[in-house]
């Protein structure tokens, strides 16, 4: 089956087409690097695909489910956004049991994969500290443990390692690989194009709403008329005329 698939997905603001037609067909397992300029597109069909905004037209669906069952998505789907939302007043512990809760995940397994999750992420000695007291990184964490917890068949992340310090990002995406190995397909936006090339097995890139290219990251970097290799920033540079590193210091800055 395949894991994400939509037809012409198409999202209009008033003034805005920011997602315009888009096919995608991605397998189960896959990790799949959702790349583009900010503005592209990428957080509007990762609100489309997790049910939280109505495409305007165009179809998609997600482990089998419609986009717009927000419902029957719930337990496939996991979403860490670009802005998680957190209980401030929660300890990571009491946000976390609060989540498995809502899931009705079983009590003393889910609690064992909390504390592994947090021992990995190495946030086991503030889990009992409030969240409003958290670095955005320390969020960050938290909001990516929320979204992998229920071991959902898609995950959706947006930027997950945006404000990491560069042990948790490398853990990160151990983890993304991890899932992926696991049967898990990963959907994973950022500006860090390393990133993608460590960990993504196709790269779709946005532009303007609409994909520009799609292929595996070696694919994307060999230039069929030469032979020669290029990287992935210029290929992304090529396609939409954007330096990526000035798109990191946007967001990050
Ligand atoms: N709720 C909204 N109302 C109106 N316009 C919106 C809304 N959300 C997004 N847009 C517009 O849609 C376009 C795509 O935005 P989107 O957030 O999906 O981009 P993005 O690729 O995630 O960018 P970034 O890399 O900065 O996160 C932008 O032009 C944005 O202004
Ligand atoms: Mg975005």
């Amino acid at each position: 089956m395949t894991a994400i698939e939509t037809t012409e997905l198409t999202k209009r603001y008033e003034n805005t087409l920011a997602v315009d037609d888009l096919d995608l067909s991605i397998p189960e397992g896959v990790v799949y690097g959702f790349l583009g300029p900010n503005g592209a597109g990428k957080t509007t069909t990762m609100r489309m695909l997790t049910g939280l905004t109505q495409p305007t037209s165009g179809t998609g669906s997600v482990a089998g489910v419609t986009v717009t069952d927000r419902d029957g998505l719930r337990t496939h789907i996991g979403y860490l956004p670009e802005e998680p939302p957190l209980y401030e007043q929660a300890t990571a512990y009491e946000q976390l049991d609060y989540v498995a809760g809502l899931r009705d995940l079983p009590e003393e397994a889910t609690r064992e994969r909390i504390d592994g999750l947090l021992d990995e992420l190495d946030l086991t000695a503030d889990a009992g500290t409030r969240i409003s007291d958290y670095s955005k990184g320390m969020r960050q964490k938290v909001a990516y443990i929320q979204a992998v917890l229920h071991e959902p068949d898609v995950v959706f992340l947006d930027e997950p390692t945006s404000g990491l310090d560069p042990r948790a990002a490398r853990t990160i995406r151990e983890m993304i690989t991890d899932l992926a190995d696991a049967g898990t397909t990963v959907f994973l936006s950022t500006h860090i194009l390393p990133v993608v090339e460590e960990v993504a097995d196709t790269v779709g890139i946005l532009y303007d709403g609409q994909l520009v290219a799609e292929d595996a990251p070696d694919a994307l970097t060999q230039r069929a008329e030469t032979g020669a290799t290029q990287t992935l920033e210029d290929v992304f540079l090529e396609l939409t005329g954007t330096d990526p590193a000035a798109d990191v210091e946007a967001t990050n800055g």
